[in-house]
């Protein structure tokens, strides 16, 4: 098994295992995999391909994650330039190994929602640069995985449906591509009626009363959407 790798040294909620921090060269390497690994799968008769970038864990989406970047050379997190530099360099060859013609759509969390992540006028600044690279449609999840924190991945009911609909929204509104959307897409959702400060943000939820219908005081739906402790307090119930 090869050493877990990534922009800086990030131990994995998971497992606990830290990351090793890879070389320029190592980067040199993998970009050349990418395009070969295009190659193989233009080769096998894919149509296209998929990057995955969002949630900040995997390796393109670590090195665009503020708080998993923590590098200070040209990948540096803390610019757009240091943290966008291996997806587009990544685009690029892609495109020149596997061809022009070859669609690659990106996996993107919109809005990380965390504290220092990247929130939306990031996503709206680096989507035009990525689309000039190559990409041929965004897919705009949200949220962030980073140490304990896992947010808006793994998007139960505490979230509001179709919570990402207005992020991608705006991110459509600055490309001239396709935008798809995942998470909690249960009806039609209009974007023109999706306000993205309306998304309801992990640090928000994080303290609210778990329990829907199964709360043992029939808490009314006002008193779950205060925070737990509100919620105990008003139901004099410890279960909340
Ligand atoms: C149990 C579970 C595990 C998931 N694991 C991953 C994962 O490893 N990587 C990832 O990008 N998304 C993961 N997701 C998110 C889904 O790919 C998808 O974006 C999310 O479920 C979208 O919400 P929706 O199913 O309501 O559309 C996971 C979702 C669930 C429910």
């Amino acid at each position: 098994m090869t050493d877990p790798v990534g922009p800086s040294v990030n131990v994995n909620a998971g497992t606990g295992w830290p990351s090793r921090v890879l070389e320029r060269e190592e980067i040199e390497r993998i970009v050349a995999q990418y395009g070969d690994a295009a190659v193989r799968a233009r080769e096998a008769g894919y149509d296209g391909m998929e990057l995955h970038a969002a949630h900040g864990y995997m390796l393109l989406g670590s090195f665009l994650c503020p708080v998993r970047n923590r590098r200070e050379d040209e990948y540096t997190g803390a610019t757009v330039e240091g943290r966008t530099r291996l997806l587009l360099r990544v685009i690029r060859h892609i495109k020149e190994r596997a061809g022009a013609d070859f669609p690659i759509t990106l996996r993107i969390s919109g809005n990380e929602d965390a504290f220092d992540g990247r929130e939306l006028n990031d996503t709206q600044l680096i989507a035009p640069l990525l689309e000039q690279a190559g990409i041929d449609a965004f897919q705009v999840s949200g949220g962030v995985s980073h140490d304990k924190i896992v947010a808006q991945i793994v998007c139960g009911s505490q979230y509001r449906d179709g919570y990402n609909v207005a992020v991608a929204a705006a991110v459509r509104k600055v490309v001239n591509v396709p935008v798809m959307v995942v998470g909690r897409i249960h009806h039609r959702h209009s974007p023109r009626r999706s306000s993205p400060t309306a998304t309801p943000t992990w640090w928000r939820w994080r303290d609210r009363c778990s329990r829907t219908r199964s709360c043992p005081r029939k808490c009314s739906a006002d008193a779950r959407t205060r925070s737990a402790a509100a919620c105990r307090a008003r139901t004099a119930s410890t279960r909340c």
